[in-house]
């Protein structure tokens, strides 16, 4: 039985870039709870079973803090977050609450609508750009990663020319090596925010940290380094995962010939074939929490101290939910995934991420009828397990 036999490691790198990793098979018949091991031996909780996963994620007695004993962190170098003043994703209620609620007014759905004729003109802007020196492209540098991240720097008001720049931090941050790594690109983001908030504290500017600046810092209801950690995980949550979702997608959408020809023939199913793949590719593949109160669940006790996490990928092909989970069906109703995450740190970009992924893969697969991959698709490689999943490269033509 596969209860006997040793716990699977976490993270696994995976064979597809948009299947689960094969060697969490045995988990998929282990639900709704598993157990792993972390890269240190300690074994996990694994949540592998989409209703207990919502209940879970729901249930105020798990913390996200990385300050907590007994925090499953998934590498040596996730550890040295654990030293820096966390926002949001790392900080529990009522922190958590009181930070949220000064971001949402600009996360609604009203407010990306807005935003919506902006990332038009970017999509097509990059598009005529990619066309004008092509045909032949590396998708991910030339499209998926410029979109959303000209969207986050719009939306904040962070100088789109510093983009190498900060774009060279994130990768270091979420894949770098070492400890290492990640203290200095976080060292080298504080300083650059900070300077940036000191800068538009003088020079006001339009944009979320200007407005946070101008109603926020100024009535002492934020403080600067809270608004520092804040404008962090914006910047890097609001690009890097994103990109790896536009070129994923689109990665996916070429080796599934006829889902893209029905999406073609009835570009009305794009809004649902995001979900779907969403639901597909869970690209964050491993959500993480550790229990700070005992809690019963299908049959099992969870103790306080116990590390958990979800592999979403495993969670969203719950059979029990998923008719069919390893189809990728657009008519389906794929709702209800977790690919966002679910409770109270449910992702506070989804509607602007959706936004972006409808019109630049739209607009994509219009413009450029004749896409196709420039390469086998064995070679192009993609991202180990540790981090965000996605596509390091795609090479494209048309
Ligand atoms: C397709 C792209 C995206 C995916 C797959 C994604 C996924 C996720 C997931 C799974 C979580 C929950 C993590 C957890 O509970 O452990 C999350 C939280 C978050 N996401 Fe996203 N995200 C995406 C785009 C964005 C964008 C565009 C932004 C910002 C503009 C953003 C900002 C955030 C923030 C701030 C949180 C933390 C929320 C909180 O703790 O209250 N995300 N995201």
């Amino acid at each position: 039985m596969t209860q006997m036999s040793d716990p699977v490691a976490f993270p696994q790198d995976r064979s597809c870039p948009y299947h689960p990793p094969t060697a969490y098979r045995p988990l998929r018949e282990e639900r709704p709870m598993a157990r792993m091991s972390l890269y240190d031996g300690r074994a996990v909780w694994a949540v592998t079973g989409h209703a207990a996963a919502r209940e879970l994620l729901s249930d105020p007695r798990l913390s996200s803090s990385p300050d907590r004993d007994g925090f499953p962190f998934p590498a040596a170098r996730s550890r040295e977050i654990r030293r820096r003043p966390a926002a949001l994703l790392g900080v529990d209620d009522p922190k958590h609450n009181a930070q949220r609620r000064m971001l949402i007014p600009s996360f609604t759905l009203k407010r990306t609508a807005e935003l919506r004729p902006r990332i038009q003109q970017t999509v097509d802007r990059l598009l005529d750009e990619m066309v004008a020196a092509g045909p032949g492209a590396e998708l991910v540098g030339a499209f998926a990663l410029p979109v959303p991240s000209m969207v986050i720097c719009a939306l904040l008001g962070v100088p789109y020319e510093d983009h190498e720049f900060f774009e060279a931090q994130s990768r270091r941050l979420l894949r770098g090596p070492g400890p290492e790594d990640v203290q200095e690109a976080l060292d080298r983001l504080d300083a650059y925010l900070g300077e940036l908030i000191e800068r538009k504290r003088r020079e006001p500017g339009e944009g979320l940290l200007d407005e946070l600046i101008a109603d926020r810092l100024a009535t002492g209801e934020t403080d600067r380094e809270e608004l520092v950690a804040l404008a962090t995980i914006l910047l890097v949550a609001g690009h890097e995962t994103t990109a790896n979702m536009i070129a994923l997608a689109a990665f996916t959408l070429l080796g599934h010939p006829e889902q893209l020809a029905q999406l073609r023939a009835e570009p009305a199913l794009l809004p649902t074939a995001v979900e779907e793949l969403m639901r597909f590719l869970s690209i964050a593949d491993g959500m993480l929490r550790v229990a700070v109160a005992d809690i019963e669940i299908a049959g099992v006790t969870v103790r306080a101290g116990d590390g958990l996490v979800f592999p979403t990928s495993v969670i969203n092909r719950d059979a029990a939910v998923y008719e069919d989970p390893d189809a990728l069906d657009w008519r389906r109703s794929p709702r209800h995934h977790i690919a966002f995450g679910f409770g109270i740190h449910q992702c506070l970009g989804q509607n602007l991420a959706r936004a972006e992924m409808e019109i630049a893969l739209g607009t994509l697969f219009t413009r450029l009828p004749g896409l196709r991959l420039a390469v086998p698709p064995e070679s192009v490689p993609f991202k180990p397990g540790d981090t965000i999943q996605g596509l390091l490269e795609l090479p494209v033509t048309w």
